[in-house]
């Protein structure tokens, strides 16, 4: 009877031990901001064919979510890698942590919002039609036209793949709005939908070829993308908070827009 009882309490105790072994998880920490402070380097994911938010200048990714991204760096007191991919991507590898934030001018929308969690908004934007210099935007019908998207984007989800607003003939998805537009000047798309201060920026660049317009459709915020329930958020949104209070992003929109 001893015996048992013995017994049975060294089993309870190894019971217990086990038990607070795996409570504690082993070694791994939950902490994003952990991890990325004993790496001592956050990496953001981006697509770097987005100006003024992201763009190569020479080898480096240079850009309005690029300067917050240094910030949040600052803020954590590490180094920042960027990592230039595809934009249809972006939300996959935030989800399966191969980076730790995505800043891509995302727009935050339900489908988006089931996979990762968002920052606060830091930008409105909304989508403009690319159109060849002799069209003229106050007639322009965008039914019948074959369209030109970058692939994953809100332009290509709402707009050109799935809407009612019009029907287009076609559309085609590129890897960036910028190669959408070069071959609408090569004639092989009609017109190009992305959003406005990219689009701006582009005909910018091509100012004797294409002209862009407002169609007047709905605005879209901006956020930060992080892993669900990461910790890294609180951190992202205390930073995003005072560059907006400071008017630092207006500021970076400036820099990066040549205003
Ligand atoms: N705002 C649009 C979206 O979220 C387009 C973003 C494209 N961003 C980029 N870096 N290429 O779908």
């Amino acid at each position: 009877m001893k015996n048992m009882k013995r017994t049975f309490a060294l089993i309870l105790v190894v019971v217990m031990v086990l038990l607070s072994i795996t409570a504690c998880g082993g070694s791994d920490s939950d902490s994003a901001v952990d991890t990325i402070k004993e790496n001592g380097k956050i990496v953001m994911l981006t697509n770097a064919a987005f100006a003024p938010f992201e763009y190569m200048e020479g080898n480096t990714v240079v850009g309005v979510d690029a300067d917050i991204a240094a910030e949040i760096a600052k803020e954590l007191g590490v180094e920042l890698e960027i990592v230039n991919m595809d934009f249809d991507s972006i939300i996959d590898f935030v989800k399966t942590e191969k980076g730790d934030f995505g800043a891509a001018g995302i727009t935050v929308n339900e489908e988006r919002k089931a996979q990762v969690d968002f920052s606060v908004e830091y930008v409105t934007s909304t989508q403009y039609v690319i159109i060849p210099a002799d069209q003229d935007p106050a007639t322009y019908d965008l039914n019948g036209k074959i369209i030109g998207v970058q692939q994953g984007t809100t332009g290509d989800m709402y707009y050109a793949s799935v809407t009612d607003t019009f029907t287009c003939k076609e559309v085609k998805r590129y890897k960036s709005a910028v190669d959408a537009a070069n071959d609408m000047k090569a004639g092989r798309v009609d017109c190009v939908i992305i959003d406005e201060l990219p689009a701006k920026k582009i005909v910018e660049n091509n100012a004797d070829t294409m002209l862009c317009y407002d169609p007047g459709w709905a605005p879209e915020d901006y956020a930060i993308a992080v892993k669900k329930g990461s910790d890294l958020l609180p951190v992202i949104n205390t930073v995003l908070e005072r560059l907006m209070d400071e008017g630092m992003i207006e500021e970076y929109v400036i820099n990066h827009t040549g205003a």
